[in-house]
């Protein structure tokens, strides 16, 4: 563990400047309607502002009708191509198919054997981490967070890079594929770190093998004793496909497109998007998702009865259970109306697994959240818009199957969604060529300054 750092700052010192700080930043909520602020980016009927082009991802969830938003089953594809037909072609030829999906994505198009073979090469080769930098700086350093880890270490390769700055596409590509093949071997390295400086356990740090698809690769590093079935591994690899993009507008990616959008280099960009997938609203959800369903299990008689489940989600949506913010995660989504497709796949995948992995009970929980929530939220809120359950109401059940700690579930998100930044990353800086920067509107009134004896 780090030497304890004790602020010199005491909460309760500053506490008393709160009030002012929140009286002189508080907005009154109908200027965001007078003045037409589109709150979060949101039009006013819930649909996205239109921020962008893009030829990589697709994520649909409604269609306008006569000026109507109009709820339809999710669809996802990449380049192109239905997420479906991409993950059941794999199943069907029994072989992983994450590789396949960050060739497609980066490159735009599905690759033949040969170019498939010459990506898993290169990804071997860039598996390593530069000498010495597992130890200075991942072992002398832990971190509690994985994320935070992960973030640290990206901005750290760019110490070592030759030629960090040049936001060439060659340049950029050849940082891109080197930091998707670095993410899985940070992540779990950093996890071994932290079991032997947080928990007091032994860390395992086996040396890399090549030759293996990442979902592979990621439960070797990971178990102390490396060993994994290819039912396990190729469930992780669905996982992987269905996490690697989702579209421009997803706050990850949208944020690493700002920082791309001002020139900066690739290593700033990925440790931005890393920052942003953390966050509980995005992809830190599969965490409070899991966090919920165990709160639920240990406060119910009996999870499989959906009475009950309504009335622990009633009360974590008033505040009295849960994380006490209201939310129920693992629901929702600014797109996805009727369903969201990964949610539906890694729901089918998962549950054979889970059943025979003795996690019966914990997938009728979700299944009953699922079945309960938009209900309840319609009841309670008089929202009639759809809601449904998102990709990690299910992924972090997925991940206790598989047995990986909660310490991995959104750095694996981010192992996954990496690819798409880069792809975005590689699209903004070929297509755009403009500084993303949005107006803020001041609601301050001007005053005179006043000299500071006179206060
Ligand atoms: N639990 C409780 N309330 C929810 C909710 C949920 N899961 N999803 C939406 N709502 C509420 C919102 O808080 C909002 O209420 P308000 O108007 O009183 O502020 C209202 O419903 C409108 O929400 P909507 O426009 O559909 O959501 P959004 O686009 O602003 O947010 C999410 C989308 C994903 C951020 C939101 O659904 C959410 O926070 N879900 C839980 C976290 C989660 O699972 N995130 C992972 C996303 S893949």
């Amino acid at each position: 563990m780090p030497s304890k750092y004790i602020s010199p700052i005491s909460i309760e010192a500053i506490s008393n400047l709160c009030g002012e700080l929140e009286k002189n930043n508080s907005i009154n909520k109908s200027d965001f309607a007078r003045y037409h602020v589109k709150r979060g980016l949101r039009n006013e009927d819930g649909t996205g502002v239109m921020a962008g082009l893009t030829r990589i991802c697709s994520v649909e969830g409604y269609y306008i009708l006569d000026g109507e938003r109009v709820a339809k089953e999710g669809k996802l594809s990449y380049r192109g191509y239905d997420i479906n037909q991409i993950v059941s072609s794999c199943i069907k030829e029994n072989r992983f198919g994450f590789e396949e999906v960050i060739w497609l994505l980066l490159f735009g198009e599905l690759p033949t054997v040969m170019q498939l073979n010459s990506l898993y090469e290169v990804i071997d080769a860039c598996r390593f981490l530069p000498d010495d930098f597992i130890e200075d700086t991942i072992i002398k350093n832990p971190s509690r967070d994985i994320m935070n880890k992960l973030a640290r270490c990206i901005m750290c390769l760019y110490s070592y890079d030759e030629n960090p700055d040049d936001i060439s596409v060659q340049n950029v590509l050849r940082q891109s594929m080197q930091l998707i093949a670095q993410c899985p071997t940070i992540m779990t390295t950093a996890y071994q770190v932290k079991r032997r400086s947080y928990y007091g356990k032994s860390m395992y740090l086996h040396p890399i093998k090549k030759g293996m698809s990442t979902a592979e690769y990621i439960l070797r590093q990971t178990r102390n004793d490396k060993v994994y079935t290819d039912e396990e591994a190729k469930l992780l690899d669905i996982i992987l496909m269905l996490h690697a993009d989702h579209g421009g507008g997803n706050n990850s990616t949208f944020v690493t497109r700002v920082l791309t959008s001002s020139g900066t280099d690739t290593y700033a960009a990925i440790a931005a998007g890393i920052g942003s997938l953390k966050g509980p609203r995005h992809g830190g959800a599969n965490v409070k998702a899991t966090r919920m369903m165990t709160e639920i299990i240990e406060n119910v008689s009996d999870p499989t009865d959906e009475g009950q489940i309504k009335d622990y989600l009633v009360k974590i949506l008033n505040k009295e259970a849960g994380d006490g913010l209201g939310l129920i995660y693992g629901m929702g989504h600014a797109v996805y109306t009727i369903s969201d497709p990964r949610a539906v796949i890694l729901k089918n995948s998962a549950r054979e697994l889970a059943y025979r992995a003795g996690y019966e009970k914990e997938f009728k929980t979700l299944e009953n959240i699922e079945k309960v929530t938009p209900g309840l939220l319609r009841e309670l809120k008089g929202d009639e818009k759809e809601i449904c359950a998102n990709v990690d109401l299910y992924s972090g059940l997925c991940y206790k199957v598989l047995n990986i700690p909660g310490d991995l579930f959104t750095p694996l998100f981010a192992s996954a969604r990496i690819v798409g930044w880069c792809a975005h990353r590689l699209e903004e800086l070929t297509s755009s060529k403009r500084i993303i920067r949005p107006a803020y509107k001041s609601v301050s009134q001007r005053r005179d300054y006043v000299a500071l004896d006179k206060r």
